[in-house]
């Protein structure tokens, strides 16, 4: 029996999600049982050898969704090897990037119990016409140029980075 990984993501407007579907199929790739679920629907977090976990930064801060679901899973998320990633930066400046490591930074700092053996930022994605409410009442963001600036390569390299770990049993 493979063992299983779960896979849970908060996004907003789905470009956190697509992050987490494209991990847990590549990680499928390497054998394992997946389970990928909005944290949302996450009701049970033993068994699983691996727990990667991913949200945007909106506002400086985590997902509301992801900062609810840490705060209500503490304990048990002690005992799992996590890696976590945000989204965030949707230009490829380094004022931008360096910008959101920061509020990233600031906002796992609020959680000095949660550990994640690793810990990733990637370039985001802005289509304003997925933007949901609130967001879509403000002239200034529904007049965004779409933007996609996710790192297909740079989340791959990630994920083969992780299969490596579990393959060699090193967390
Ligand atoms: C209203 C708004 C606020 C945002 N605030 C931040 C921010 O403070 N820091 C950051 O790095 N990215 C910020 N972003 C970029 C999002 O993190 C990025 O668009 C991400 O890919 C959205 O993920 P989702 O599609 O899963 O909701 C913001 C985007 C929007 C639309």
């Amino acid at each position: 029996m493979p063992d299983t990984l779960l896979v849970g993501y908060a996004s907003q407007s789905g470009s956190t999600e697509e992050v987490a579907e494209f991990i847990a199929l590549n990680l499928a790739e390497h054998g394992y049982m997946i389970d990928l679920l909005s944290v949302n629907y996450i009701r049970k977090l033993t068994g699983y050898r691996l727990i990667v976990l991913g949200a945007p930064l909106y506002y400086s801060h985590l997902h509301r969704d992801m900062r609810r679901f840490l705060k209500a899973h503490q304990s048990e998320l002690t005992v799992t090897p996590v890696a976590f990633y945000a989204l965030g930066p949707v230009h490829k400046t380094d004022e931008e990037y360096n910008g959101a490591k920061n509020q990233l930074a600031k906002e796992l700092a609020k959680l000095n119990w949660f550990k994640p053996f690793d810990v990733q930022l990637f370039t985001g994605m802005i289509d304003p016409a997925k933007l949901g409410f609130p967001y879509k009442l403000i002239p200034r963001i529904r007049e965004l140029e779409m933007t996609d600036e996710r790192n297909w390569d740079q989340i791959s390299a990630w994920v083969e980075s992780l299969a490596k770990k579990l393959e060699n049993d090193i967390f």
